[in-house]
């Protein structure tokens, strides 16, 4: 049974921080003790097969990120990270488990969806990974096949507003899913924008020669995803199905969460690091067809609508409770250039899977939020939310060992020839300079990156069998 003490560290938990030692014994959180303990009389650190120094780092649970699209057909195109190379990345960057979307087309069997997405990620892993389930055509088999998918491990399923012809469905076909999603238990999650609307503006924007990167978000635009947020809401309070909005970023989609949340609704929302950085002027506006690198939906938004300021305070006041990624990752080359003279074939997505705990550790850095939100927003939430809590998002006894050392004296410079693991031929952040640093990664006792080097392997990575939510009100 191999043991590990990280040593003279600060322990940052959801609920408060202090200093302690943390003993790892086969994989698991064995203890976390007062510094310096001892245990049966004997000094614990001579005991242990090896040691960590911490001092003047925080010790934090291994980063959730909840939403991952790797190896995803998408846009005429496929993701760019496979799950060997995504999950490395997510690796350096202090995330020990992703959440990924199987991916159910039109026409295609849930069960076969989901077994493909098990055969693209077994023996490719370097952290451990769950999948949601995308249910791409709501039909009597897919409906069936829900009933399925809590015993398979897959708790949550994702529907889609947007991408007619693609992903979409219609509101008959939400009734039905979410209906099915209260009788099973699953947990219904949203991509909310009103997809039929934003196909018109497009066609209008495109017949005006606008074909620039910058008018995907003119086209995308906040009332869309304001509209869709109230519709899906409404329809899951009429079917009471518990509701997770995925990657807000719209402060008008956030006053739609927080009135629901407010009269006592199961409704959350996910944000991602590149709405609360990042603008439709400075990224999707850049000269010619460089904006193209920031094509993403729902898109990012302008900078003089104060939706960063709406959005970071809805991450104070928990009416926004988690923040992953959205990792859907392309290259420039042949993926994002398939949009060059009409923006609506640019491939949507950002790679930031190895960015997300630096990113969010800025909001502790600028004041805010503070370091146990840090915790609680990229961690501990997303491990209730998706059912892995107690294993997954905590320091505490009986979960896995997965801990992220972070040195809060550290810096790190993002870019492609600096810190990039990620299988895209640029950065979505290239030139961004953060303070912290990820020191020591952890996965089930086995230490993957250390003092600048991966020491991880491919296989390492498990498949989480996830319970229902934890987080219902
Ligand atoms: O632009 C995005 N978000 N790409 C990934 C697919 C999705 O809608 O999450
Ligand atoms: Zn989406
Ligand atoms: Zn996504």
């Amino acid at each position: 049974m191999p043991t590990t003490l990280i040593q003279g560290g600060t322990v940052i938990s959801a609920t408060g921080k202090g200093a302690a030692d943390v003993l790892i014994e086969d994989g698991k959180i064995a203890a976390v003790l007062a510094p310096g303990a001892k245990t049966l009389g004997e000094n614990l650190a001579e005991n242990v097969d090896s040691t960590i120094d911490a001092t003047g780092k925080y010790v934090i649970p291994g980063g959730i990120d909840a939403h991952t699209h790797m190896q995803m057909p998408f846009g005429g195109t496929e993701a760019s990270d496979t799950f060997e190379t995504g999950t490395r990345a997510a690796a350096w960057g202090g995330t020990t488990s992703i959440v990924d979307f199987a991916v159910q087309k039109y026409g295609e069997q849930v069960v076969d969806s989901l077994a493909d997405w098990h055969d693209k990620a077994a023996g490719q892993c370097a952290v451990d990974y769950g999948f949601h389930q995308i249910i791409g055509d709501v039909n009597a088999d897919s409906l069936a096949a829900m009933d399925g998918l809590m015993d398979e491990g897959v708790s949550s399923f994702k529907l889609f507003m947007a991408y007619p012809g693609v992903f979409y469905s219609d509101d008959a076909q939400i009734y039905k899913a979410m209906r099915k999603a209260a009788d099973t238990g699953l947990l219904s999650m949203m991509h909310a924008e009103n997809g039929p609307a934003i196909d018109a503006m497009v066609g209008e924007l495109l017949a005006q020669g606008k074909t620039d990167p910058y008018y995907h978000g003119v086209a995308r635009a906040w009332q869309m995803e304001e509209e869709a947020t109230h519709r899906a809401i409404m329809l899951a309070n009429l079917t009471n199905a518990p509701l997770y909005v995925v990657h807000v970023s719209a402060k008008q989609a956030v006053e739609q969460l927080a009135a629901a949340r407010d009269v006592g609704q199961n409704v959350f929302g996910e944000t991602c690091p590149q709405y609360l950085y990042m603008s439709l002027e400075d990224q999707l506006g850049a000269p010619g067809f460089e904006g193209a690198k920031w094509v993403c939906s729902t898109p990012l938004r302008s900078k003089h609508e104060h939706h960063q300021e709406g959005i970071w305070q809805a991450l104070r006041t928990n009416d926004i409770q988690t923040v992953a990624t959205d990792h859907c990752p392309f290259c420039f080359k042949g993926q994002k250039e398939l949009g060059i003279g009409d923006f609506s074939k640019i491939p949507n997505g950002i790679g930031s899977v190895e960015h997300r705990m630096d990113l969010m550790y800025q909001g502790v850095v600028t004041g805010e939020i503070t370091l146990e939100r840090w915790v609680e927003l990229t961690s501990t939430t997303p491990a209730r939310m998706f059912g892995m809590y107690g294993k997954k998002g905590v320091i505490a006894p009986g979960a896995d060992g997965d801990i992220v050392i972070y040195d809060p004296n550290g810096h790190t410079s993002i870019g492609l020839n600096k810190t990039h693991h990620m299988n895209m031929d640029h950065s979505a952040w290239e030139g961004f300079e953060v303070d912290g640093h990820v020191d020591t990664v952890i996965s089930r006792g086995k230490v993957l990156i250390d003092n600048g080097e991966y020491l991880g392997k491919k296989g390492h990575g498990e498949f989480i069998k996830r319970q229902a939510c934890q987080y219902l009100v």
